[in-house]
Order: C-alpha cells, then sequence, then structure tokens
C-alpha cells in the first residue's frame, strides 16, 4: 500500500531533473565566495524576492534567527504573531541567539493589523520597558493553515513600523506559496521587508536549503552572522544547484499543489468531513476532529493504518493535510476516498 504522505510539504524528494542538476553543478569554496551555483542562487533569489543580495544557508531556522540577530541588540522586544513559527518551533531561538524579549501578537488567521501593532510598541522615553525593536510576520502563515497575508494588509504594517521605527522581518519559509496563491509576484511582497527569509525545502522541493536576502548592508552582517551560526559551508553548490532548479522549474509547479489542495478539501467536505474549506487558500487543508467526537491523536493513527499521513497543529482540535510536488492527482482521489472509510470505522 502506498503512504500517501500529508503531513508536510517538507517530505518532497528530488525529482530526477534536480538530481540530474545536482550531479552536474559546478562547485567551488562558498566560504570564499567562489562556488559559482551558490553565486547564482543568491543572484537570483535576490531578484526573485525583490531584494538587493540574499545569502544561502542551510535552514530556514538558521534564516530566521540571523535575520532577527542583524536588526536588533540584546534586550530589545521581538514582536511577532503568537502561533508562529519563530516563537512556537525554533526553541527560544530569538532569546537564545540574539537576547530578544519574545512579546507575542494576538492574530486571526495568522494576522495582525496596524493598531495591534502601534497599540504593543512600548514608549522609548520610559526606561523601565525593552526597546520595541522589531516585527516579523509569517507568510504563508503556517499555523493558520497555510494562510496568505494581503499584500495591502502588509504595506499597512509596514507603513506603521517606519512611523514607529521599527524594523520588520517576514518568515517567508513559504512565500512563493503567497505569491503563487495570491497572482502578487514576490518581489512585490518582499520589497516591504528588510530581510526575509525563504526557504528551498518546502513546496520548492529541494532536499535542504534557505536563504536570507536583504539590503547589501545587511546580508554583509548576515555572512558575517553565517560563519558564526556555524552556516558558511564549502562546496555547498551541489545543494544550491537543487535551489536553481526548483526557482526556474518548481514555482510554477506551486499552483498545482494549490488546486490539489482545493480538491482533497472539497472531496472531504462532500464526505462530511469538518474541513474548513473557506481557509483553503495555498497548499494547506486543515481538519477538525472535534465534531467528529475523536482525539486528535486517534485521527492521525487512523489515517496512518489507512495509509493517509496528516499532521498535528498547535491549535487544539485541527489537524492539517500538505500538498505538495510528490503528491498526484491520483494520491488526493485516493485520499478522498480512504479518509472518511477510516474514520467512519472509528466513529
Ligand atoms: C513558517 C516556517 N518558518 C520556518 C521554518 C523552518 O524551516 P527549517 O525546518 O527548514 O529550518 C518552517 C518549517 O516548517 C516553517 O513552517
Amino acid at each position: 500500500m502506498r503512504f500517501i504522505d500529508l503531513r508536510s510539504d517538507t517530505a518532497t524528494r528530488p525529482t530526477s531533473g534536480m538530481r540530474d542538476a545536482i550531479a552536474r553543478a559546478e562547485v567551488g569554496d562558498e566560504q570564499k565566495r567562489e562556488d559559482p551555483t551558490v553565486n547564482e542562487l543568491e543572484r537570483r533569489a535576490a531578484t526573485l524576492v525583490g531584494q538587493q543580495e540574499a545569502v544561502f544557508l542551510p535552514t530556514a531556522t538558521m534564516a530566521n534567527q540571523i535575520a532577527l540577530r542583524i536588526l536588533s541588540e540584546p534586550g530589545d522586544e521581538l514582536l511577532a504573531d503568537a502561533w508562529s513559527h519563530l516563537f512556537l518551533n525554533e526553541l527560544g531561538g530569538p532569546a537564545v541567539h540574539s537576547g530578544l524579549v519574545m512579546r507575542p501578537l494576538a492574530a486571526a488567521a495568522g494576522r495582525f493589523d496596524a493598531g495591534q501593532v502601534r497599540e504593543a510598541v512600548w514608549d522609548r522615553r520610559d526606561t523601565h520597558r525593552p526597546i520595541t525593536r522589531l516585527l516579523s510576520i509569517e507568510n504563508t502563515n503556517n499555523s493558520a493553515g497555510g494562510r496568505i497575508w494581503p499584500v495591502d494588509e502588509i504595506a499597512a504594517v509596514a507603513e506603521a513600523c517606519r512611523e514607529l521605527d521599527l524594523r520588520l522581518h517576514m518568515d517567508g519559509a513559504r512565500l512563493m506559496n503567497a505569491s503563487v496563491g495570491s497572482g502578487v509576484p514576490a518581489a512585490e511582497i518582499g520589497r516591504h521587508f528588510d530581510p526575509l527569509t525563504l526557504c528551498l525545502s518546502k513546496g520548492l522541493g529541494c532536499p535542504l536549503g534557505a536563504l536570507v536576502a536583504g539590503s547589501s548592508e545587511r546580508m554583509a552582517k548576515a555572512r558575517r552572522l553565517k560563519h558564526l551560526f556555524g552556516g558558511a559551508m564549502r562546496q555547498a553548490g551541489i545543494v544550491a544547484a537543487a535551489g536553481v532548479y526548483a526557482l526556474d522549474q518548481h514555482i510554477a509547479l506551486l499552483a498545482d499543489d494549490h488546486a490539489r489542495a482545493g480538491r482533497l478539501a472539497e472531496g472531504w467536505h462532500a464526505a462530511g468531513l469538518p474541513v474548513d474549506l473557506e481557509g483553503v487558500q495555498t497548499n494547506f487543508v486543515q481538519l477538525d476532529v472535534e465534531p467528529l467526537g475523536l482525539s486528535k491523536w486517534d485521527v492521525i493513527a487512523a489515517l496512518k493504518e489507512a495509509g493517509v499521513g496528516v499532521s498535528n497543529t498547535v491549535h487544539p482540535t485541527r489537524l492539517r493535510a500538505v500538498t505538495h510536488l510528490d503528491v498526484s492527482d491520483e494520491d488526493i482521489e485516493q485520499a478522498i476516498e480512504l479518509a472518511p472509510e477510516a474514520l467512519a470505522a472509528r466513529v
């Protein structure tokens, strides 16, 4: 039985085209900026997201952490969505690596607004308060089920940040999903931030890799921090080649992932499963277990037994199914059949 792995878009394995590109990669010493493939990837990624420069890193977590460190001094305060990856899944990295005070903002569908930001910022004349220095937004938003920040809302938050002298970062691990899902070029979204994170190992299908992108001045700092954090590599072109290939070949395919998520949501909904149809904007489908009267863990186990992988979320009653390059139309049709049957047998 084939296991239909909808747990995460990190499940992708390199395609044969990507493996060919990896095999043919020209390489050099990346630490000396002599790896032509890394240099090429950095150039292309910077242009794609509307920034002067980009720095290649092993993971999006490292990209996020370096971004925060560039922007702050120890004791500064970071604002972000309470359920952001930065706050929930990076093991207190902002506090550990940058000495930041982490203040969560309440978010609806992964988003907060400029008014909330204005209210949250401490008055800098008050010497008993940390300096609210920076803000991060996550786009698409993982905990909110892959939802997109509309670009006009980003512009309003960016405007508030300028007024308040706040620095603005985007965890754009899934920025390309946001761009394809909204039809807004990534550079149009990216230009509001300095710096931002872009991940290659999620919907773009690379085995690893991410970039931090921003102004040349900030990227010079990012290159030093890359060494400090232990992320400066050697013949890294061997993996950067996968990134170049993905930027060429895989961005357009994200629309197929989104269509498959839509089809899965409709199929499950039609079969009576409690799916948030409205919430499907990119490659995530959220399934609420509460009306089923089953625990999240029971549902995960039942679906796994039936050959369908879904995963937990931070939400108390929601699970997620995520489409990606290794999930076909047939897989989706099968998952639409298998999941309701497997759950009907449990309730
Ligand atoms: C929104 C978001 N940011 C950052 C990351 C971190 O990516 P990585 O595991 O490659 O470090 C993830 C991983 O799932 C994510 O979903």
